[in-house]
């Protein structure tokens, strides 16, 4: 059985799928693990250390590899160089990308969307959504800091006092949640807005306020995956009311909003922005799905009249080494599964249920069943 770490061609990707501690694991489950070269310099790894943990460096890892293993979807130049029958294992963004499936499935690659993981208890090691939200979450509050011309926290001095800044969360998922508690360890003033009933308790543990519209919409919201539902539009009218007198007191605005396979709510509105005093942040975690807030730009900050909406997508991917560390245990922790621990052969599992939840493709055609050729 031969591993192979892939090396990201996307610039913009710094993370890595493997670590040294993984590949020692890998060695242990009785692979062979090859890394293309410089695959984890971004991460702060470099090759040497995937040597040392048993790994061999060549630029021609990925051929017969029986597992390849990656951070983004493979694009067509990738699958190419991919043995026929290989399990192609990572964050693979299926929704709305009908043609790059069709690309894998056409390649003969098995590939498997780690994102698409069930959120139970057995694979919660393996939840690489959690694992990523969680730094992407931290990430979110650093950069409002970095944007914000002012402290976060009191500080009373003998020149005079600076007082707190006033930073407010709306969506608080595992990004949000963490959000929260680093605001808070900055010594800000935090509240927090969700639709989901559940969190009110969450937030407040943290230390912060929770503020909702809490009618029966609200009390009904939450799916029995834990997810949001898409809100009706009375719903959102009460809301944004509700958020646009908030929103105008507010130094930072940190928006996670999502809700699965959806475009991301828009919670901020471009008045709502405006009504915020200059030297205020936005920081918007949700801009790779359409953005959360009015006039987000991937990939910029924008800055409206001493507003900043910072846009950066892949928050995660700007705390590389954690971000990756933690990736490589949840792909570990999956793989572990795929393989047979007394013939140290892999041995699929094809009706276990986090095989059935994650396959896209098998044998030429795309298999899961949220992902079906709209004509077939
Ligand atoms: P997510 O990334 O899908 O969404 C982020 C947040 O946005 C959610 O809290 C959602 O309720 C909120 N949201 C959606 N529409 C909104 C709106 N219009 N206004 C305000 N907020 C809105 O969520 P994430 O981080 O994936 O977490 C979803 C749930 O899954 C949570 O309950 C979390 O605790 C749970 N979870 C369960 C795990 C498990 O293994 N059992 C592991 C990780 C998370």
């Amino acid at each position: 059985m031969k591993i192979a770490i892939a090396k990201e061609i996307d610039a913009a990707e710094p993370r890595v799928a493997a670590v040294p501690e993984t590949v020692k694991k890998f060695k242990a489950l009785g692979a062979e693990v090859a890394v293309e070269p410089g695959a984890g310099v971004k991460s702060g790894v470099p090759d040497a250390e995937y040597q040392a943990a048993g790994a061999t460096v060549a630029a021609d890892a990925v051929k017969d590899a029986d597992i390849v293993i990656k951070v983004k979807r493979p694009e067509a130049s990738e699958l190419a160089a991919y043995k026929r029958g290989a399990l192609v294992i990572a964050i693979m963004d299926p929704y709305g990308n009908d043609a790059a499936l069709k690309s894998m499935a056409d390649a003969g690659v098995a590939a498997f969307a780690m994102e698409l993981m069930p959120r139970i208890t057995r694979a919660q090691v393996m939840d690489v959504l959690s694992s990523q939200a969680n730094l992407a979450g931290y990430r979110a509050v650093i950069e409002a800091a970095d944007a914000f011309g002012r402290a976060f926290p009191m500080m009373m001095t003998a020149a005079g006092t600076v007082p707190a800044a006033k930073v407010f969360v709306m969506g608080v998922g595992v990004a949000g949640l963490q959000a929260i508690a680093t605001a808070r360890r900055l010594g800000a003033i935090v509240t927090a807005t969700d639709v989901r009933p559940a969190v009110k308790e969450q937030v407040e543990s943290l230390g912060a306020k929770f503020i909702a519209v809490e009618d029966d919409e609200f009390k009904q919201a939450e799916t029995a995956g834990g997810y949001a539902k898409e809100m009706s539009r009375e719903y959102q009218a009460k809301q944004a009311a509700l958020t646009a007198e908030h929103i105008k007191k507010q130094d930072i605005v940190i928006t996670t909003a999502l809700i699965p396979g959806r475009p991301a709510p828009r919670l901020v509105s471009s008045d709502m922005v405006k009504s915020m005093k200059p030297g205020s942040v936005l920081v918007d975690l949700a801009v790779e799905r359409g953005g959360n807030v009015e006039g987000v730009k991937s990939g910029e900050v924008v800055d409206l009249d001493g507003i900043k909406i910072v846009g950066f997508p892949n928050l995660a991917g700007r705390v590389a080494a954690s971000a990756s560390a933690l990736y490589a245990k949840n792909l570990f922790a999956f793989i572990e599964t795929l393989v047979d621990k007394s013939t140290k052969a892999l041995a699929v599992k094809w009706d276990d249920d986090l095989v059935k939840a994650t396959a896209l493709t098998r044998d030429g055609a795309v298999i899961h069943p949220n992902f079906q050729p709209k004509s077939a």
